[in-house]
């Protein structure tokens, strides 16, 4: 095959899609020439943690949001490789929440096993994205970061893999210009212990809210207060952590909320959402989306309406991550090499993309977008040779695991999950999470 695909991007999407060509090629299939661009010195993406801030030694913005002490969110039950487990990995069944370098072992240890690291060119910045349609082919402008080299190279496919939680949403408050103390954004957060003994305010009420205001309050800040613009978590908050509405204005230390309250804080965490940001595709190229289940303009969540040839990969919101970007990669790869079909007519496009996000608006409920989102992993993954898995079983987790924090904020943590890939239960975690305070894999891995 003389085709050549790029892929901008080597975290968890990017490596999908290498996995999913490295597989096809081993079973005997005539592959295009594949190459991935990836901005940073490593892969694994999100998961490759950085201590760096704003920009990084190449005056790039940094990538990074993932701070230390990070354990997942979720339980890896739903989100474990079909073809490569945790216990494959690791020689045995671990604990539900791995901490952040559990994860990047895991990530990395399946694309080593698959020996696609010679597929990327590292600290490889893609500054612009252009599309010819005379010769139906895309140019890429790169930029070598550490030979401060540019250069252009033509391709039959781009398929854009860049994330989306690293360009922060940062909006302003009155009184943020003259507050006497640290306003960060979530994509800054490092260590909790910076604020240990600090009354701290984090702004939001998703998930970065959650898990960056208790990691402050297990690493020993004094308070934690969070606000919220829509909803409150409402979730059943230690002592010292109160829940408020949203924020109006601060003067000097203090905050101010919408029912009239106010409380003195050291710090300001904006734990305000990210932005889908592409600063190298062009306005025909490029997607704009807000952060849902129905990625706006994608036929089946990866296909651009407005340019077939041209792919995102991991652009919904996720309930669902390693194996739906797996089921993606798989189904863009069989587009790829011909084994799938795409209609030829735009309207059909169109209306796969109306019908998806009817669906999504159809309902509020949690248990319904989990579902939903399953049900898509379902779709794509019986029209390829992913191996087929129990998704029912991994919303049956997900569902398990929204009642634990329900009851237990600071010990959802504490739970284990049957794995949907091996049908192993996974062991009790050997310390519970709000005591255990050193993240590294060799301790978590400890029996
Ligand atoms: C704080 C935080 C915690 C999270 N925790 C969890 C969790 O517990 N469980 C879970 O399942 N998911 C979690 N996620 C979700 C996360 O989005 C996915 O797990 C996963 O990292 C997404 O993979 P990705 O490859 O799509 O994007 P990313 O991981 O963001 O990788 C994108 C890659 O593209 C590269 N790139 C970007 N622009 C360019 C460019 N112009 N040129 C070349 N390369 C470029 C980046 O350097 C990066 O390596 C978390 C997200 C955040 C922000
Ligand atoms: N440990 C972990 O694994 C972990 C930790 C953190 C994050 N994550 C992941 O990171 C991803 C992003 O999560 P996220 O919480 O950063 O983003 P998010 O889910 O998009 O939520 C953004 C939040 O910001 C609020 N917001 C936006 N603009 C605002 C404004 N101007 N003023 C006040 N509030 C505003 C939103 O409120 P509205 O509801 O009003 O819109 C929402 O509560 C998720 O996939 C999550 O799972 C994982």
């Amino acid at each position: 095959m003389t085709k050549r695909v790029a892929i901008i991007g080597a975290g968890p999407s990017g490596l999908a899609q290498l996995r999913a060509f490295q597989d096809a090629a081993q079973k005997g299939a005539d592959i295009p020439e594949v190459v991935c661009f990836e901005k940073q010195t490593n892969w694994g993406g999100l998961w490759n943690y950085t201590w760096r801030t704003g920009v990084d030694e190449y005056g790039e913005p940094v990538h990074g949001s993932m701070y230390r002490y990070l354990w997942t969110n979720g339980p890896k039950e739903g989100l474990e490789f079909a073809d490569y487990s945790f216990e494959e990995h690791f020689g045995k069944q671990i604990a539900s929440y791995p901490p952040r370098a559990v994860m990047f072992d895991y990530i990395e240890g399946r694309v080593k096993k698959a020996g696609v690291r010679d597929w990327i060119r590292f600290s490889s910045v893609i500054r612009w994205t252009e599309f010819d349609a005379a010769t139906n082919t895309f140019e890429l402008t790169v930029h070598d970061v550490e030979n401060d080299r540019v250069y252009k190279e033509t391709f039959d496919h781009v398929i854009v893999a860049s994330g989306h939680f690293s360009s922060p949403n940062v909006p302003e408050y009155p009184g943020f210009d003259q507050f006497y103390g640290r306003i960060i954004h979530a994509h800054d957060f490092r260590d909790a212990r910076e604020f240990e003994g600090q009354d701290v305010l984090v702004v939001g009420s998703s998930y970065s809210a959650e898990d960056i205001g208790s990691q402050c309050w297990k690493y020993g800040a004094k308070t934690v207060t969070s606000c919220y613009r829509s909803a409150p978590m409402g979730f059943a908050w230690p002592d010292n952590w109160e829940e408020k509405q949203g924020l109006v204005r601060v003067e000097g230390k203090t905050a101010f909320f919408r029912d009239g309250s106010s409380k003195n804080v050291d710090a300001i965490i904006l734990c305000t959402g990210y932005r889908h940001y592409f600063p190298f595709l062009p306005d025909d190229l490029r997607l704009k989306t807000a952060n849902r289940l129905a990625a706006r303009d994608l036929y089946k969540g990866v296909v651009y309406v407005h340019n077939p040839q041209m792919f995102y990969l991991g652009m919904q919101d996720q309930w669902f991550t390693f194996n739906m970007f797996d089921a993606q990669a798989w189904y863009v790869r069989d587009i790829i090499i011909g084994r799938i079909e795409v209609p030829a007519d735009k309207a059909v496009l169109l209306a796969d993309v109306a019908d998806r996000e009817a669906r999504e608006d159809a309902s509020d409920d949690t248990k319904y977008a989990i579902k939903y989102q399953g049900d898509y992993v379902k779709e794509l993954i019986a029209d390829t040779d992913y191996p087929s898995f129990d998704v029912d079983g991994a919303c049956h987790a997900f569902f398990e695991w929204k009642n634990h924090k329900v009851t237990d904020i600071m010990g959802f943590r504490n739970h284990c999950y049957k794995s949907v890939i091996t049908g192993t239960m996974a062991p009790v975690h050997h310390t519970p999470w709000n005591l255990a305070m050193d993240d590294s894999m060799q301790t978590y891995l400890q029996s």
